[in-house]
């Protein structure tokens, strides 16, 4: 049974659509990320969901009451934003319990939940702070808590880690799923980083240029990309151009050699078609039955956990990432180097 419900929303600005025929049903307690590049209308369909911003068409849902046309604060959606939004001149405790007030509670009963919030967000003993002494993941704990403090249906971020360093927004996300969890409230987090949605979401919105280009858990989105634009979007991705030799068998040609696919993604008749192969995939040396590919060893990049090899096969580029594991044996460059991957791995398009 969907929670949250957007059935056919379409969103104009003077004539050019931020938002086209965006459906999405979750149920109470998922969390589910909307994923794409700038400018393609995740915003939009947060400030939607919001309140702040009215479909041109189509409707929405929560808890199967329609709200499209609800006001925003008559609406139980708590959000939080990119940017710290906390209130300068008040403290954590008047940031905390500001909707509850307005919602004209008592202050014992505010001083009662602001501490349940403090106590959720770990900062108990900050409540008389200001938010120029705190920092900016303290100040998004605390955007977080004043979003939940009323017990919104709904909470809705809007990449709220981007302003923070990448250590801090790992530890930070991590958090806030927790807390999610503990609260079994639905959410939508909207973000441009792959590995934030992949690993946070239990579903994956892919959006690009206002329309959803596909929906799905993160190893769906990952593993079995419905289209180019996914594929490539996330996660490293080698494309190359490559002839059909037998589309039925999902057979190319690359340079004369026969390569094999599992799948096609994208239909297309012409007996042209890029293979595509992510770096995961390609092991060093020779194997019976795999794709194999010679090539000379452009560039190695040492990346800790692992060592990314990029390589020219007849100025075709492979990139190839290896385990940094004790017995790896690192090529080296300007020599030729061979290497294998299963048809399974690979796919059309
Ligand atoms: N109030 C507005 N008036 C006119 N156009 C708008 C308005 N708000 C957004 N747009 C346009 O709608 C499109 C989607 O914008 P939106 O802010 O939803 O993108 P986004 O996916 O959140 O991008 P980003 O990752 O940069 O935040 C953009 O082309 C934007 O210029
Ligand atoms: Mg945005």
């Amino acid at each position: 049974m969907s929670y949250l419900e957007l059935s056919h929303i379409n969103k104009e600005f003077s004539g050019t659509f931020a938002v086209e025929d965006f459906n999405l049903s979750a149920v109470q307690g998922e969390f589910v990320s909307f994923l794409g590049p700038s400018g393609c209308g995740k915003t939009t369909t947060l400030r939607m969901i919001a309140g702040f911003e009215q479909p041109t068409t189509g409707k929405i849902f929560v808890n199967g009451q329609d709200i499209t046309f609800t006001a925003a604060n008559k609406r139980k959606v708590g959000m939080v934003f990119q940017s710290y939004a906390l209130f300068p001149n008040m403290t954590v405790h008047e940031n905390i319990g500001y909707g509850l007030k307005i919602a004209g509670k008592n202050r014992q009963e505010i001083a009662r939940r602001v501490d349940e919030m403090l106590k959720l967000i770990q900062l108990e003993g900050f409540d008389q702070r200001y938010p120029n002494r705190l920092s900016g993941g303290q100040q998004q704990r605390v955007a977080l808590a004043r979003a939940l403090a009323f017990n919104p249906q709904v909470l809705l971020l809007d990449e709220p880690l981007s302003a923070l360093d990448a250590k801090i927004r790992v530890e930070l996300r991590q958090e806030i799923r927790r807390i999610q969890r503990q609260l079994g409230i639905t959410t939508i987090y909207v973000t441009h980083d792959q590995e934030e949605a992949l690993s946070l979401s239990d579903r994956v919105v892919v959006m690009s240029r206002g329309r959803i280009e596909q929906i799905g858990t993160p190893m769906t989105i990952y593993n079995c990309p419905a289209n180019e634009f996914v594929a490539s979007f996330v996660g490293q991705l080698n494309i190359v151009p490559v002839q059909v030799k037998d589309i039925n068998k999902n057979e190319v040609l690359l340079n004369g050699q026969v390569l094999r696919a599992s799948r096609r993604v994208d239909n297309f008749e012409s007996n042209r078609a890029r293979l595509a192969v992510r770096p995961e995939e390609i092991n060093p040396g020779y194997r019976e039955g795999h794709n194999t590919l010679k090539g000379v060893v452009e560039s190695i990049n040492y990346m800790g956990p692992i060592v990314r090899i990029r390589l020219n096969i007849n100025t075709n580029y492979f990139t190839i990432d290896m385990f940094n594991e004790h017995k790896l044996t690192i090529p080296v460059v300007n020599e030729t180097f061979e290497v294998n991957f299963p048809a399974e791995a690979c796919w059309l398009m």
